[in-house]
């Protein structure tokens, strides 16, 4: 099972070219995609999230496309997204990480969430907003991880966080059995995939071997 785009594009709403078109398969389970500001890595992860629709083409898995059966994406594949804020939805911490559970339709939803916040006593009950960045950022990550989809697409994840947090961050995804699609331009991110894409100006400039590409993209 893979997740596959056939001749995907995304145009802004002016009808410029963000992405694409791109066709690419993948199988693999760990990818790395690298690129510079605005090359369209965020927008790749929003397709393959079935957030965003191509405005032609498609992106097809688990039997069906994104156009098809979008509604049903997130029982599949789960999104830590960039900005914190733009995943961040409840008052506590509590609420943020049972509510994708809950949206899967899970009756222990709240035994869970409780659970996962063992590590991190007094948590439950603290407000979201005040919460630091690096905070936040391991909310959305667990809230996303408690879902358990097949699929995990990871946007920047280690943005903001501190060097003790990364390397939890690595170790924990390292372990993980669910694919992982992480977009970054950290090459330390990246490092351990099994292929990694370079994108430039929302087409492939390069892919394959991660010391390869993440060498030439940091000669460039
Ligand atoms: N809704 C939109 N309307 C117009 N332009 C958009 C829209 N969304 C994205 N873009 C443009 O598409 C390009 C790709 O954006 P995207 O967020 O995918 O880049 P990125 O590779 O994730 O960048 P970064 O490294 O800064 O996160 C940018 O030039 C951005 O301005
Ligand atoms: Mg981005």
């Amino acid at each position: 099972m893979s997740l596959t785009l056939e001749n995907a594009q995304v145009d802004d709403p002016q009808g410029r070219r963000i992405l694409g078109p791109l066709s690419l398969q993948l199988s693999e389970s760990r990818i790395g995609v690298v690129g510079n500001n605005g090359c369209g890595k965020s927008t790749l992860l929003r397709l393959l999230a079935a957030l965003q629709m191509p405005s032609q083409g498609c992106v097809r898995g688990f039997g069906t496309t994104t156009q098809e059966q979008g509604e049903q994406w997130p029982r599949w594949v789960g999104v830590v997204f960039q900005n914190t804020d733009h995943q961040l939805l409840f008052p506590t911490v509590i609420e943020e990480l049972a509510f994708g559970m809950k949206q899967l339709g899970w009756p222990d939803a709240e035994a869970r969430a409780q659970q996962a916040l063992a590590e991190r006593p007094g948590w439950a009950y603290r407000r979201v907003h005040e919460l630091s960045g690096g905070e936040k950022k391991w909310v959305c990550l667990r809230a996303v991880l408690l879902m358990q989809t097949q699929v995990l697409l990871l946007d920047e994840p280690s943005s903001g966080l501190d060097q003790g947090q990364r390397r939890q961050l690595r170790a924990e995804l390292a372990g993980l059995e669910q694919q992982q699609i992480i977009a970054s331009h950290d090459p330390q991110d990246l490092q351990h995939c099994e292929r990694v894409i370079w994108l430039e100006q929302g087409r492939v400039r390069a892919e394959g071997a991660a010391s390869e590409v993440l060498e030439a993209y940091l000669d460039a």
